[in-house]
Order: structure tokens, then sequence, then C-alpha cells
């Protein structure tokens, strides 16, 4: 069965660009964001490696460390990552897991043997500092991921874990929140310094409250 938000992400030990890493050791305290791609040598995941390690800065700042995957061996992808610094004008930063025996595909069901029976789909997990899965998102070899909508939803994420808001449509680091309906608009007024502007009894909204 498919992982599903609130499981605890499986723990795994294996190899990578960064030596052997123990998942959830590696992770200690901090997010987590774990994403299958397709194939080694292959041009959108060329550009999603890279683009990826260009984000090192954001997500260091959010506090998520960044590991990718495939079932390429750690032959490949050694020989790959020049590639990925060449075309992209940087370091990659971050561990890229050999998962030839698809101990961790298997794990996180990144193969959908109806579109791929050899490959990993392009996955997109993102793990609290609790172990717990916050966010699934799964995309197909051909269309590149929007990494900026990554770190849209871990800026979410990270602000609705600490404060009673949820995030509207489109919402962006700095909009508008809105208060979750187990506030009462009553407790809302004195949560929320900032105003409350009730739009429907339901839907209340408040500026962003870590701002
Ligand atoms: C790619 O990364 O470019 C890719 C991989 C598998 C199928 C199609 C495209």
């Amino acid at each position: 069965m498919s992982l599903r938000l609130g499981d605890i992400a499986p723990d795994f030990t294996a190899e990578t660009t960064q030596g052997t890493i123990h998942f959830h050791e590696w992770l200690g305290n901090s997010w987590g964001l774990l994403f299958s791609h397709p194939a080694d040598f292959t041009p959108v995941c060329t550009t999603e490696l890279g683009k990826t390690a260009l984000l090192k800065g954001e997500f260091e700042k959010r506090n998520v460390k960044v590991i990718a995957v495939s079932v390429d061996d750690l032959d490949s992808h050694n020989r790959w990552v020049p590639d990925i610094q060449e075309v992209n004008g940087v370091e990659v930063n971050f561990p890229i897991i050999a998962d030839g025996d698809r101990t961790v595909a298997t794990l996180y069901d990144m193969i959908h043997p109806n579109a791929s029976e050899k490959a990993t789909v392009r996955s997109v997990f993102v793990i609290g500092p609790d172990k717990k899965i916050k966010l699934t998102l799964t995309y197909p070899a051909s269309t590149g991921r929007n990494f900026q909508e990554i770190l849209r939803v871990i800026d979410s994420l990270q602000l609705t874990a600490n404060y009673q808001v949820a995030t509207p449509a489109d919402w962006k680091d700095g909009d508008d929140t809105i208060v979750v309906p187990a506030v009462s608009t009553e407790d809302a007024i004195n949560k929320f310094p900032k105003g409350v502007n009730v739009v429907k009894p339901y839907l209340r909204y408040t500026p962003q409250p870590n701002k």
C-alpha cells in the first residue's frame, strides 16, 4: 500500500554519492525532502537535480535536508554528477541514493508499473522533524517538477505546524493566512493581534502570524 500523509517515513540504509546513509539518523531533527528521478543521464532529470542544487540556500534556510534517489548504481551517479554540474553551473551538494536493488523505491512505492516497470516515477516526499510524511507528490517522467512550488509548500507546512492557521489557494510566504475552523472568531481575535478579517463565519483571514 502506498504511503499516506501522517505515516512514518520508512527508515532505510543506502549507499549514496556521499557514503552510506541511515536515513532517520541522517535526517536528525531536520525536515527532509526525498525525491526520485527516473534515470541518470536523462535530460529532464539533469535540469531537476541542477535546480535542486541551485536552491541549496533556500532549503538550508528552511532546515530541510535534500536527498535524491534512482535505481541507477553508484558508478552511474558518480559519472553523471559532473554533467549536472557542468550544465547547471553548480556543485551537486546533496546525496543521490544508488537504489539498484529497489529497497527505497519499494518502501516508498516509487515504481508505478503501468508507467514504467523499470524506473522510478518523479515522487516527492516532504518529511517533518517527527519523521512523519507531510507531503506527497507524483509527477510523470515527462514533466519536470516545479521546485518553487515545493519550497512554497514547505513554507506552508512549517507555518501551519506552529500556528493555528491554514494557507489559501496560491498562497506564498508573506500573504494573509486563514484561521483554522477549530478556532472561534472570538478566540481568533485574541490569538491574532494583527487582526482578523471575517469574510464568512468560516473564512477568516489574518496576516501571516510569524512575519
Ligand atoms: C528525463 O529525465 O528527461 C526523462 C526520463 C525518463 C523519461 C523521459 C524523460
